[in-house]
């Protein structure tokens, strides 16, 4: 299950109810799906080949396509990282800096763990949301945000997208974050 970190406190939220709560506030989604679909024998694989992915997909097809049917995402994938990554440091260091994206930015984990940093309203300030197998989020439009591994270094995520060619990056230089 999800959990809060509030930056500038060290306020922790858990709980189902209390995560989805507070990311209610925050005009961000939150719900959990049954990650045990998993098939079992990708529950710690994070090299994926491109039938393991269909397999994902295909595993969790009725939740994907409910998802796509209320919110109008019209194209899916997964994407896979670990330390098997190549590259995966220049990776991180690009994706740990603060962005927006004209839309949404949704990511339903299957396994591994992964943390969203976002910045909440004025009086919350940054909080990251770390999320592990089932959790499934979409950080709002224009909200700046990065996304990031956690110590376990391993994830892979299923990506819902409206227009893939629109899906840019546009960084977000902002004075209020502090890297911590
Ligand atoms: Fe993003």
């Amino acid at each position: 299950m999800a959990e809060i970190r509030i930056r500038n406190t060290g306020e922790r939220i858990s709980g189902e109810e209390n995560v989805k709560a507070f990311l209610d506030k925050q005009a961000v989604l939150y719900e959990h799906w049954d990650a045990t679909k998993l098939p079992s024998h990708l529950h710690n694989k994070f090299v994926l080949t491109d039938e393991e992915k269909n397999e994902i997909l295909t595993a969790f097809n009725t939740e994907i396509i409910n998802l796509a049917g209320r919110r109008g995402y019209r194209t899916w994938d997964v994407i896979a990282l670990s330390d098997a990554t190549p590259n995966i440091d220049e990776l991180l260091a690009k994706f740990e800096q603060v962005h927006t994206h004209s839309e949404d930015e949704v990511r339903a984990i299957a396994a591994g763990q992964g943390i969203f940093v976002i910045k909440g309203s004025e009086e919350v300030g940054y909080f990251d949301v770390e999320l592990e197998a089932g959790d499934l989020i979409s950080v709002p439009e224009r909200i700046p945000h990065f996304f990031t591994l956690m110590d376990s270094r391993q994830i892979v995520a299923i990506r819902l997208f409206i227009e893939t060619e629109g899906w840019i990056a546009t960084p977000y230089d902002d004075p209020d974050f502090v890297v911590a």
